[in-house]
């Protein structure tokens, strides 16, 4: 039988899920991993609603709950602890999901876990291949696009970040500026598969700079342009400008990533592995992944990128940071209150 057994409650945007994760001998297991997208609800209005996000997560997160420990096949008597992301986020999901991790950890009398949403990214590819710390990490979501040292669970050192948007929201626009239907960045990612990355010339902000940071509004204007000047578009057109974005997206990664190894390679030489970790939805990105690899691999830097379903929000990887939290005795009382803005 398992050590711990956590239950992750993730609500902080438009999905809705809930998983459990198990410490086994030492390895974490993911038992259930249920994700409900809010898509289809959003879809008509070009972007997520908060309220219409918040009322959805209520309809939807007791059934997502009950699913979660159903797939696991546990009971509520066999948790250890409840986690529910608490910030950052949309303040009504992030109340929906707190309060419901509270009402259940009040109720067992388990121990509660406030999860930071960005911790959860942090350390999915712990999760999923077992890391040892510390590891160099890109995380790159809807909301934030940074790259940071992870030293430890709760230890976390930024090395840059975007100075304007995330690369997520940049894919979400240009998928919104192109008529895909769907989500952004997998849309993006579909078209770009029959386009002519080389035919669209698209700036990759910040290149050759010292700094770590990054810069995605640039490469936003300059792919507008490019839709304007090719209009009217027809298919063709469409798939060359998401290749050439995603590739301008991904170079641009792969040139602030290549000085972040060369830090990473000075600062601690003494590494027998090190490792480059992604995470975040854009992590999903198979041609980012791709260029992403080349450019460990020049710095003989393993690449781990958590399977496709790690990277999007899930419930996994809030279950799994709790589950550390848990074991480091960092819990939290009932009274934490959610965050809206929470840096790591
Ligand atoms: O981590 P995540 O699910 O939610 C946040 O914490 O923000 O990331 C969502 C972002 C969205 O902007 C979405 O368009 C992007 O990740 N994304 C992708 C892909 N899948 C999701 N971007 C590029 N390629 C993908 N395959
Ligand atoms: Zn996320």
């Amino acid at each position: 039988s398992p050590d711990l057994l956590v239950l992750g409650i993730e609500t902080s945007c438009d999905e809705t899920a809930a998983s459990v994760v198990a410490r086994r001998h030492g390895r974490a297991d993911i038992l259930s991993n249920v994700v409900l997208s809010q898509v289809e609800e959003h879809a008509a209005f070009g972007g997520v609603v908060p309220e219409i996000a918040a009322r959805a997560h209520v309809e939807a997160l007791d059934g997502i709950v009950a699913a979660a420990l159903a797939e696991a096949g546990i009971g509520w008597d066999e948790l250890s602890a409840v986690a529910a992301t608490t910030g950052p986020g949309l303040v009504g999901g992030l109340i929906v999901g707190a309060m419901t991790g509270k009402a259940i950890a009040a109720a067992r009398a388990l121990p509660f876990l406030a999860v930071n949403h960005l911790e959860g990214h942090a350390l999915s590819p712990r999760l999923s291949h077992g890391l040892a710390f510390p590891y160099l990490l890109l995380l790159v979501s809807g909301g934030h696009t940074q790259i940071l040292l992870v030293r430890g669970t709760g230890d976390y050192e930024r090395w840059g970040t975007t100075i304007d948007d995330a690369l997520g929201e940049a894919f979400d626009k240009t998928a919104k500026l192109l008529g895909l239907p769907g989500a952004g960045g997998p849309a993006v990612e579909r078209m770009a598969e029959g386009g002519d990355a080389a035919r669209f010339p698209l700036p990759r902000p910040l290149k050759g700079e010292a700094r770590l940071d990054f810069s995605f509004s640039g490469l936003k204007t300059a792919l507008r342009h490019a839709a304007t000047q090719a209009a009217p578009l027809d298919e063709q057109d469409v798939a060359d400008l998401c290749a050439s974005f995603q590739a301008a997206a991904a170079g641009s990664l792969a040139d602030r990533v290549t000085r972040a190894l060369a830090r990473l390679r000075a600062d601690f030489p003494d590494l027998s592995e090190p490792v480059l970790a992604v995470a975040g939805g854009v992590a999903a990105n198979r041609a980012i992944r791709a260029r992403l690899e080349e450019a460990a691999a020049a710095h003989g830097v393993r690449l781990v990128a958590p399977p496709a379903a790690l990277c999007t929000d899930n419930a996994a990887m809030i279950a799994f940071a709790g589950l550390e939290r848990l074991e480091a005795g960092r819990t939290d009382p009932l009274a934490a209150p959610v965050r809206p803005r929470w840096p790591l």
